[in-house]
């Protein structure tokens, strides 16, 4: 059999089996076995008793009750998006709040998969930093200042954008605030300023994005909302879950306005995730635990769990899904 020398297998790995909670580097003995090698690529490998394929990134194994895990980099010609057909190849996407967080691994992905991305948010410095590593790893992006909250300022980033690349496809309304950062649950101020940046930013994207994206022929739009659309929760905010309902309805109610324009409109609702960086109450391990333990899977989500629905639904792929919400909660809801 020969060398496997494209494949590298990582020394202990800092991924995580998302699913197991004791996570050990595995023992140097204790090896994947290379299977399958077609043409000095490595199509499978064996481990322990199971086999995966060689493009599988992160294998795992449970023994005496740990979880082992190998990274596994795959290093045949570009295995990344760019070697094959890319989801949103030509598309030009406008993501907001993607210096951080969902926002910022929807720009990434977003990215690879082909489309020009426009990071849109308040925090310029990390914002900035998001568009030079998509640069950086041969994407295509942009920052742009944006206050969601501000009529003018949209206007500003539809016309930067529809200026340098000469359309809009996609509009990822995904910046918000958490509705913990105040520990005054009633305070009318932070009613104010939540239902204004998780409610009236997403109107106003829409508002805004549509008229460029009829120009376009048609386009997509994905509104972020939240598992708090559905549902109350205790010591938040009532204006999170009012907003995040907001979200909700108003996605089907442009879905309707909109489809004869070709413009898909569906919301995305993640469930229990890493906290927002406005979250205090929500933030802290004692009002986590009981949360994560009404969880089927028993886990917060990953950002990339989110972003890749919030990739489908933007693609084309969804061409005959509008007005409706993918739900990533790992089955909170459905309980
Ligand atoms: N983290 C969670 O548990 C969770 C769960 C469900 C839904 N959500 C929703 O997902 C979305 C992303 O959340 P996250 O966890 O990535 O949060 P985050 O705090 O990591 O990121 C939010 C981003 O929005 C930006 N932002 C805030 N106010 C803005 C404004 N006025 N204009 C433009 N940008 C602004 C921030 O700078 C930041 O980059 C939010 O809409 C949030 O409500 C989060």
């Amino acid at each position: 059999m020969a060398a496997p020398d494209r494949l590298l297998l990582d020394e202990p790995s800092q991924g995580l089996a998302p699913d197991l909670q004791d996570h050990r580097p595995h023992p140097p003995e204790w090896r994947p076995t290379i299977l399958l090698v077609e043409q000095g690529v490595v199509e499978a490998l064996e481990l322990d008793g199971w086999r995966w394929p060689a493009r599988t990134r992160r294998c795992w194994a449970i023994r005496g009750g740990s979880a082992y895990t190998w990274g596994v980099r795959d290093t045949r010609p570009d295995p990344s998006p760019r070697g094959r057909a890319m989801r949103l190849s030509g598309k030009v996407a406008i993501i907001t709040g993607g210096a951080h967080g969902m926002g910022e691994s929807e720009a990434m992905i977003f990215a690879r998969e082909g489309a020009t991305v426009v990071v849109a948010d308040v925090d310029e410095a990390a914002g900035r930093q998001v568009a030079a590593k998509i640069g950086a790893d041969g994407g295509k992006a942009r920052f742009t200042r944006l206050d969601v909250t501000s009529e003018t300022e949209w206007q500003e980033a539809i016309r930067s954008t529809t200026g340098a690349y000469g359309r809009l496809d996609i509009l990822v309304n995904n910046a918000g605030v958490s509705g913990s950062q105040d520990p005054d649950t009633l305070s009318t101020a932070s009613w104010d300023s939540i239902m204004s940046i998780n409610a009236k930013g997403v109107f106003l994207g829409m508002k805004h994005a549509v008229p460029a994206m009829r120009q376009a022929g048609g386009g997509a739009i994905v509104n972020i909302s939240s598992i708090s659309g559905f549902v109350g929760q205790d010591r938040l905010h009532m204006a999170y879950n009012a907003s995040k309902g907001a979200v909700r309805i108003m996605s089907k109610s442009a879905a309707v306005q909109f489809a004869r324009d070709g413009i898909r409109v569906n919301s995305v609702h993640p469930g229990f995730m890493p906290p927002m960086r406005t979250s205090k109450t929500s933030a802290d391990p004692a009002w986590r635990k009981p949360f994560l333990e009404t969880v089927p899977m028993r886990r917060e989500g990953r950002v990339e769990e989110v972003a890749y629905a919030v990739l489908f639904l933007a693609s084309d792929e969804a061409s005959y899904i509008t007005g409706t919400e993918v739900v990533v909660d790992g089955g909170f809801l459905a309980v």
